[in-house]
């Protein structure tokens, strides 16, 4: 059975990327899903005197050794004044100070969500061009806009049946590619 990571970048427990990177990651066939996001990484701001000072943080380790357990991640962005939360931004920081390879490689689907039209389709691109330089493996990218009517927001499971089929496809190929 291969491990999917189901990583949301959001700090809000009721966090409807959290919900859809977890929906997402169960349909991918045969897996064990594991829900993290950076809350399970507590870490200070991110300041080259800390780093200076104290070194890295073991939850910047932590956050590596999550990645390289896993044989696949899914990660849903949620998007915050049309960039990353400042909670991921920094978490991807520290992570990169200790290994420049964050994503070690490793197959990813990227996911955004939000009440609005634009359904985070802005750090979703973000995402898709950084992925590369991380040696994250993008197998695809998809935007859900409007939550309150495409997804339940209570489960993450998408409901629009055109959006569902792009995730099943998506899910699919992740599926594959860990073969
Ligand atoms: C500080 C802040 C900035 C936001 N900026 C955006 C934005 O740029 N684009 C957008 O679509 N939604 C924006 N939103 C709304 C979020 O999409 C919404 O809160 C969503 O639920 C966040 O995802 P989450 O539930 O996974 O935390 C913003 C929300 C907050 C709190």
């Amino acid at each position: 059975m291969s491990r999917v990571l189901a990583f949301g970048t959001s700090m809000n427990s009721r966090s409807i990327n959290r919900k859809l990177a977890s929906y997402a990651a169960s349909l991918v066939a045969d897996t064990h899903v594991e829900p993290l996001t950076p809350a399970d990484f507590p870490l200070p701001v991110y300041s080259q005197d800390l780093e200076r000072e104290s070194g890295i943080p073991q939850a910047a380790h932590d956050f590596l050794a999550a990645i390289a357990n896993a044989d696949a991640l899914v990660i849903s962005f949620a998007e915050h004044n049309g960039s990353y939360t400042a909670a991921f931004k920094n978490l991807f920081d520290w992570a990169s100070r200790a290994e420049r390879k964050v994503f070690q490689n490793k197959p990813v689907l990227l996911l955004s969500t939000s009440p609005g039209g634009g359904g985070g389709k802005t750090v979703l691109a973000q995402a898709s061009a950084m992925m590369p330089h991380f040696d994250g493996v993008v197998v695809g990218a998809l935007s859900i806009p409007r939550a309150g009517q495409n997804l339940d927001t209570e489960t993450g499971r998408v409901v629009d049946e055109a959006l569902h089929n792009q995730l099943l496809a998506l899910a699919k190929t992740l599926a594959e590619s860990l073969k």
